[in-house]
Parts: structure tokens; C-alpha cells; sequence
């Protein structure tokens, strides 16, 4: 039996769950489905990723109605931020409906998606009306030539513009755009990007290449680390430190001396960020990661299917949290020697 008190059936959460280390449970990032539009060769690179690959098939992936039992429970024991992720979430047409019902729950004050861009623009207003917050888009570059071939040749640069721009009109903001930066390959075009949106409302947040899963030929020779993308923008744009807005907050914020806006640094590599981190991930086929770098979780799609009430639901999500020690990015070795060696489940798989 879990020490952590029962969920209270109006939603109401009776006391913060926290893990082994104190932290509380306060976001769920919900992966939709493991299918993805593109191929970025930092996720799922097209050599492993080709027209014979098996992804989950239908009745492995969590139904709508599945994830809204499951997300009820994870409400009721303190989860206030949702996000909608994958593989690409708008690949199911369906996500307005999902939406809807996901921001009818009392207790949700944050209800966000990821996403390419390139199905948003048709979507954008669907998306605002059913009751989504905001959006985080996902754009490496605005040069053509790298930004198709960071795609795995998949994607319009125009489109997902497009869908930048529909997203803002939607009101969906502000929207963040999540730009993954590898020495060598977009490196030098981060300020031309940042220069594209200074200004505009939107908030840039550079990420550092992360070793995720284990099929992206992760180096740490490719990985630029934060402190010198702030260096190298501080010296054509005067940048100060704002600090993280809530705890838990996975960017290090920062903000144009001349007031034309933020932007964000992600640094799971050489600023790990364990210390508060408050998110559980529950896959396209229902199973609960209590880390990004997890190799292992524990299926809530089994028991549910097999007849398992919300409140054995929450008793089962409640021991998970209560467990939780990880801490992967503190404990990976300064020479990143030790990332290979764990068989680590794909972010696509588990939800960015
Ligand atoms: C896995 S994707 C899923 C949502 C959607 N398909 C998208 O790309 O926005 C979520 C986020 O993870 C980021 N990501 C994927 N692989 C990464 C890696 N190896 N290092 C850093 N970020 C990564 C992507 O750039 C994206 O912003
Ligand atoms: S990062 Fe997003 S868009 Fe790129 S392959 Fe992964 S899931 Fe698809």
C-alpha cells in the first residue's frame, strides 16, 4: 500500500506527493503516438527509423478515454501542467477532442503542446478554441539547406513558419520555439534564428544535444554548451540572467539587455537541472518514466485494461513517485563515458 494519502474523487489534492528526494509530482507529458513526420537525426535518425520500422500499432496505443482516466489520477495527486507531445502529436487528428477534455479538469493551470510545425497551421485554431494554452515549436535553423536536412529531409521550412504565425494569431502564446544546437551542423546559424525572432514575443530556448535513448549517435563533441552560446550571443546582443520562472523549470532564462525579449538555455548536459525536477512521462503505450533518461517504467495501460479502478490507479502511479531517485544528468560522467552503456528508451517513444 502506497503511504501517500488517497486521491480525493473531486480532484482536490489532499497533499503534495513528493519522490525519495523531495520532489513533487507536478507535470505529466503526455506522448499521443511514437510516429513521427520527420527524421531528425538527433531522435529518430532514417537509418534505424526506415519504411520497415515497427511502431506501436493501434491497439498498443493508449485511447483517448485512457488518457484521461490516467491523467485524472495524476491530477488528483498534484499534477497542475500538461503537455502533449511524441512523436509528432498532431499526426492524430483527434488531439482537438483530447484538448477539450483534458481542460475541463479543475486543477489544470497549464495545458501546452510540441510539436514540428508543420501540420499547426491548419490546426491552430482548433487547437486555441478546445482550450490549449500555448505552443512549443520545434525549429534547429531558418537556413533551408540544414533545416531539411535536420528534418531527415522531411520538412518545410515554410510550413512550420506558417504555423508559428497561426499559432500566434490563435493566441496560443507566447510561443517557444525549441531549437536542438550541434556543433557543426547549426551551430553557426543560432544567431540568424534568434535575430528572426527578437522582438517578435516569442522565446527562442536553445537546447543542448542530449544523449536521449540510444540510437542518435550522441557525442559530446557536437554538444555546444550554454555557456558559450551566451557568450557568443552576449557579444552581439547584451544578454542578462532573469533565473528560471518556478521551480522545476527546465530553461535558464535570459533576456535582451535592449528589451526586445527572452530566451531560454536547456542544458541537461553541462547544467543538469535534476534537482527539481518535477516531471513524469507516460508513453504513447501507457507506460509511466519517472525520467527522460529512464530505462525502464511501469505500465498503467496493463492494469487499467484489466480492470484496475482510478483509485488502484493512483495507488500504483502514487509508489512509483514515491520511489523515485533518478537523477541521470547529475550523474553522468563529465566524459559522458557512462551514457552508452544504459539502454535508455527513445525520447520519440516516451515524449520529449
Ligand atoms: C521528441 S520531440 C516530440 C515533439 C515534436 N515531434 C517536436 O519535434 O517538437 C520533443 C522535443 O525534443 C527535442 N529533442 C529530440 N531529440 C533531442 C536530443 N537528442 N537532444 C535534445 N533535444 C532533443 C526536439 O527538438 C523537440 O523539441
Ligand atoms: S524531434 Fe520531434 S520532429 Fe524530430 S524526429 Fe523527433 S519526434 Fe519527430
Amino acid at each position: 500500500m502506497s503511504a501517500h494519502t488517497p486521491p480525493d474523487p473531486d480532484n482536490n489534492v489532499t497533499s503534495p506527493l513528493e519522490d525519495a528526494l523531495g520532489r513533487p509530482v507536478r507535470d505529466l507529458r503526455i506522448s499521443l503516438l511514437d510516429r513521427c513526420n520527420f527524421r531528425c537525426p538527433y531522435c529518430m535518425p532514417e537509418s534505424e527509423f526506415h519504411r520497415d520500422y515497427q511502431f506501436l500499432r493501434k491497439r498498443e496505443l493508449l485511447a483517448h478515454d485512457e488518457i484521461l482516466r490516467i491523467v485524472r489520477v495524476a491530477v488528483s495527486l498534484g499534477v497542475t501542467k500538461l503537455r502533449l507531445t511524441g512523436g509528432e502529436p498532431l499526426l492524430d487528428k483527434k488531439v482537438p477532442d483530447l484538448v477539450a477534455a483534458l481542460a475541463e479538469l479543475k486543477g489544470v493551470d497549464d495545458l501546452a503542446l510540441t510539436t514540428n510545425g508543420t501540420l499547426l497551421a491548419p490546426m491552430a485554431d482548433a487547437l486555441a478554441q478546445a482550450g490549449l494554452h500555448r505552443v512549443t515549436v520545434s525549429l534547429d535553423t531558418l537556413d533551408e539547406k540544414i533545416f531539411r536536412e535536420m528534418s531527415g529531409n522531411r520538412g518545410d521550412l515554410q510550413k512550420v513558419l506558417q504555423g508559428i504565425e497561426a499559432a500566434e494569431k490563435a493566441g496560443l502564446s507566447p510561443v517557444k520555439i525549441n531549437t536542438v544546437v550541434q556543433r557543426g551542423i547549426n551551430d553557426h546559424t543560432v544567431l540568424d534564428l534568434l535575430e528572426h525572432f527578437r522582438g517578435s514575443g516569442h522565446i527562442v530556448r536553445l537546447i543542448e544535444f542530449m544523449d536521449v535513448g540510444n540510437r542518435n549517435a550522441w557525442r559530446m563533441d557536437q554538444v555546444v554548451p550554454s555557456r558559450e552560446l551566451v557568450d557568443r550571443i552576449h557579444e552581439r546582443w547584451p544578454v542578462r540572467a532573469i533565473g528560471r520562472s518556478y521551480p522545476g523549470e527546465v530553461a535558464s532564462r535570459y533576456e535582451y539587455e535592449d528589451g526586445k525579449g527572452q530566451l531560454g538555455f536547456i542544458s541537461s548536459v553541462t547544467e543538469p537541472f535534476c534537482g527539481a525536477c518535477s516531471r513524469a512521462r507516460l508513453s504513447a503505450d501507457g507506460v509511466l518514466y519517472t525520467c527522460l533518461f529512464a530505462t525502464a517504467g511501469t505500465s498503467l495501460r496493463d492494469p487499467l485494461r484489466a480492470g484496475a479502478d482510478e483509485a488502484r490507479l493512483a495507488e500504483i502511479l502514487s509508489s512509483v513517485w514515491l520511489r523515485r531517485k533518478d537523477r541521470y544528468s547529475e550523474l553522468r560522467r563529465p566524459d559522458a563515458t557512462n551514457t552508452h552503456v544504459l539502454k535508455k528508451v527513445e525520447m520519440y517513444r516516451m515524449g520529449g
